[in-house]
């Protein structure tokens, strides 16, 4: 098998005893993924089913920091739908002292549904939708102050700003906070060191938010969210923090890792560009390609019992990696997978997770990036990447890449 992402500069942690001696291969998600992830994971194929890697990008609550890794779809669709035996809830907050955590994700079904009942109806295509104009107002913006310039680096100039200004909005939180909330998104995405404090400050942020918006509310997603009730009676504050971090982080690194493969893949292929340009309507199926074959989320689960699956025994505590580059990249799924087809159908993927976690804002992903095309697209003549550029995948749970530098 491919041992092309192993990471010798993390620390490994020993082999749990259960683990068969063949089974063990060096594989991270995090380091050494070159310019082009998706096709070097992609070799995992090539590998036995299920693997255990002494290394792992997460380390949530299990006892070591290995992880078993999955690479075929079927597998990692059935651990996404089995939170009773590939349990979410591990508060990643709990590492800094903290008691809260983020909800949805850290929390498994059946108290999980209560929280999704509430959430649905704001993030559903409809109530998306009311955003419409006031996203493609900051897409535009964006791109209109670069089109003269000829160039951009793309990242920080386009796909770091726009998510946050989104987020923004939809707070109902001023033009001013712009700065301060890059400022704390850029050190959440970039600095593993750096994360947990800015996330503190972002807590704190948000937790006095809440405080001013339960007294006097408006008609914004913070003061929707003060009002929630189950069974009759109000949330806490603590899962009010819990699930506005969550929006915040939810939708930050996410839309920054899709744009980024997204537009380096249009750059590259200006052919397609074209396509787009001359057929606006194959829009929705291109943009479900490229969700598809740029997938950037590897998340986790551990285990809440011993379990036997596909032959291999995992123990109770195990951490399993269910990594949805994995599952759209999976030739058994998708024919000839590392190719772009704006016409593939079906094209049933899993870039936005399976189960009870299944992405709550995918419909506002999808529109964000749909409209970041179209403006780009009607903004900006035929695009390229900047000669000689170096560019490199970075992330670990959410893949993305370190700069791309455009021209036209
Ligand atoms: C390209 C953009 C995005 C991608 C690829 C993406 C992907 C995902 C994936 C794979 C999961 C499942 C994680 C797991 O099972 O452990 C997830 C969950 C989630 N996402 Fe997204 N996401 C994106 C954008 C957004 C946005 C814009 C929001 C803002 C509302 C958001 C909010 C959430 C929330 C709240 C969850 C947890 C859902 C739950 O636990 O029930 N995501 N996302």
């Amino acid at each position: 098998m491919s041992e092309a992402v192993s990471s010798p500069e993390f620390d490994m942690a020993e082999i749990p005893s259960h683990v068969p001696h063949d089974l063990v291969h060096l594989c991270d998600f995090r380091s050494g993924l070159g310019s082009y992830p998706h096709e070097q994971l992609g070799g995992l194929h090539q590998g036995p089913r299920i693997f255990y890697s002494p290394i792992s990008h997460q380390n949530r609550g299990a006892k070591n920091k290995g992880a078993w890794i999955l690479t075929k779809a079927e597998d990692i669709r059935y651990v996404l739908q089995h939170p009773e035996i590939f349990s979410s809830a591990q508060p990643r907050a709990q590492a800094m002292g903290e008691t809260w955590k983020l909800i949805p994700l850290e929390v498994d079904p059946p108290e999980h549904l209560n929280y999704r009942q509430l959430l649905n109806p704001l993030f559903s295509p409809a109530a998306v939708k009311l955003k419409r104009d006031a996203i493609r107002d900051l897409a535009g913006e964006l791109i209109a102050g670069m089109a003269s310039k000829g160039a951009c680096e793309f990242v920080s100039e386009f796909s770091e700003i726009y998510p946050v200004s989104i987020f923004l909005t939809l707070l109902g939180l001023p033009r001013s906070d712009l700065p301060k909330f890059r400022s704390w998104a850029d050190t959440i995405v970039h600095s593993a060191a750096g994360r947990g404090p800015a996330l503190l400050e972002v807590k704190q942020f948000l937790s006095d938010l809440i405080s001013e918006r339960s007294k006097s509310p408006g008609e914004d997603l913070v003061s929707l969210i003060t009002q929630f009730e189950i069974d009759g009676s109000p949330i806490s504050h603590e899962e009010m923090v819990g699930i506005v971090v969550m929006l915040f982080i939810g939708g930050l690194d996410t839309v920054v890792g899709s744009l980024g493969f997204q537009f380096r893949f249009l750059a590259e292929n200006p052919d397609q560009q074209q396509l787009l340009r001359n057929s606006p309507e194959l829009l929705p199926d291109a943009v479900e390609e490229l969700f598809r074959a740029f997938s950037i989320v590897t998340t986790a689960r551990v285990t809440t019992q011993d379990y036997e699956f596909q032959g291999v025994k995992f123990k109770k505590g195990d951490m399993v990696t269910a990594s949805t580059i994995l599952s759209t990249r999976d030739p058994d799924e998708f024919a000839q997978p590392h190719d772009v087809d704006f016409s593939r159908s079906p094209n049933r993927h899993n870039a936005f997770s399976f189960g009870p976690h299944r992405c709550l804002g995918s419909h506002l992903a999808r529109l964000e990036v749909t409209i970041a095309l179209e403006e780009w697209l009607a903004r900006i003549p035929t695009f390229s990447v900047e000669d000689g550029a170096r560019i490199n995948a970075v992330g670990g749970g959410v893949l993305g890449l370190d700069c791309l530098p455009l021209r036209w």
